[in-house]
């Protein structure tokens, strides 16, 4: 017999707050579930109802529709802690609980693994999503399994880092998985022992010597604040294309006509270009398409200037995209998710 579910489900819901890049948008309903039995009842509600389910988090890796059709679920899990498995710290984090609160909470107890994450925003369950990343650290490196609970018949299970198959902005949420499971807990695997990963960019020129965890997530913050825009200032949903990946003998071409061009040959195979630069090098930062805008720091971002909406960025998009077709023969992919109406 399950639990009542004691969530209010707001009907009409505007979510032009609830995303980062404030694109306008309304939702059916919204409903945000803070415990397991209460998403598992907000599921099968919207079963009987024959609801679509969406699933959001911070909102700060979407493009929203300006109208969503059937219940917007927030998943609100918001507990945390940690566990001795013998020589190991693990961290059980709840799918609601905001990532960059969790990543000081961890440095600031002397825990190493996920300090060069600091200041990503969102919450913990869309983590895995993406596998997000920054200074050379994935989430696939800490991350030892993920509890999911299926959209069909609420029933949760645990699957492996293995299983995720993660990748670069890439894991199985994002594709055979994609709209079936909610991500309700992570667990995440630390260090007592100091680990530091300083090898991105002049980040270890900006650490000192020996840092802590928490000297290392400050630092990283720090950066992030002098390059990306604030989103509470400027919306924004961070990067907006992915870095390309591209084949060798196609790097050599452009490597022939841009020796300068920044390049990261992959074990896989292939080569990763950087996006940003690419942008920039087709004389766009600082360029503006009706609304929207490349921002003048970091060209992989774009902005909401104001009054705009989804059509207008998929068009400031693919002028910027189109350019770096043009100029280098790479195509671009979108990085946020596109939620379809
Ligand atoms: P949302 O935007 O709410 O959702 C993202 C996707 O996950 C959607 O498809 C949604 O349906 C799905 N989802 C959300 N919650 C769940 C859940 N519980 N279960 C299943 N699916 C779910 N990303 C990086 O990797 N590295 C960076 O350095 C980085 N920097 C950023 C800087 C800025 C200024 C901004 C705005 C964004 C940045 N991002 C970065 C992107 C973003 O912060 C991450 O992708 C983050 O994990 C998104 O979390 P969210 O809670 O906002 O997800
Ligand atoms: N660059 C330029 N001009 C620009 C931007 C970048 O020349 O306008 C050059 C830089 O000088 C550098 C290279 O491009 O040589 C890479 O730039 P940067 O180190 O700023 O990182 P990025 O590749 O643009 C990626 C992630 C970020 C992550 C940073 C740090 C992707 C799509 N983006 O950006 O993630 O924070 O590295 O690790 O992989 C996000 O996903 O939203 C995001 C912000």
């Amino acid at each position: 017999m399950p639990l009542p579910d004691f969530s209010p489900w707001y009907h009409d819901c505007d979510l032009t707050g609830s995303n980062t890049l404030r694109l306008p948008s309304r939702a059916q309903f919204f409903v945000a579930p803070g415990t397991l039995s209460g998403l598992r009842c907000c599921i099968g509600r919207a079963r009987r109802e024959k609801l679509p389910i969406t699933l959001l988090g911070g909102g700060s890796n979407v493009l929203l529709p300006p109208v969503l059709p059937g219940v917007v679920v927030h998943p609100a899990l918001g507990q945390w802690w940690l566990e001795r498995h013998g020589e190991h710290t693990f961290a059980q984090v709840g799918a609601g609980v905001n990532w960059h609160t969790l990543v000081m909470a961890l440095a600031a107890r002397g825990l190493w693994g996920v300090e060069n994450l600091a200041l990503i925003p969102g919450d913990c369950g869309a983590a895995p999503v993406q596998n997000i990343g920054a200074y050379g650290v994935e989430l696939a490196d800490v991350l030892t399994e993920v509890q999911i609970m299926s959209l069909t018949d609420g029933q949760t299970r645990w699957l492996s880092r293995r299983e995720c198959r993660f990748g670069y902005r890439d894991s199985i949420f994002k594709r055979e998985l994609a709209g079936k499971v909610a991500i309700t807990r992570l667990m995440l695997k630390l260090s007592r022992a100091p680990r530091p990963v300083l090898g991105y960019g002049d980040l270890a020129a900006r650490a000192g010597d020996a840092p802590s965890a928490l000297e290392v997530a400050q630092t990283v913050s720090r950066i992030r604040q002098e390059k990306l825009p604030d989103p509470q200032c400027l919306p924004n949903a961070g990067s907006f294309f992915k870095n390309p990946v591209v084949g060798e003998a196609a790097a050599q071409r452009l490597l022939a006509r841009h020796p300068d061009m920044p390049h990261f040959p992959l074990a896989s195979g292939g080569c990763k270009l950087a996006a940003g630069w690419l942008i920039d090098r087709c004389g766009l930062k600082g360029q503006r398409f009706g609304a929207f805008g490349v921002h003048e720091r970091q060209a992989l971002v774009l902005v909401h200037l104001g009054n705009g909406d989804r059509e207008g960025l998929e068009y400031a998009a693919g002028q910027v995209a189109d350019a770096v077709r043009e100029n280098f023969g790479v195509a671009l992919e979108v990085e946020p998710r596109t939620i379809s109406a």
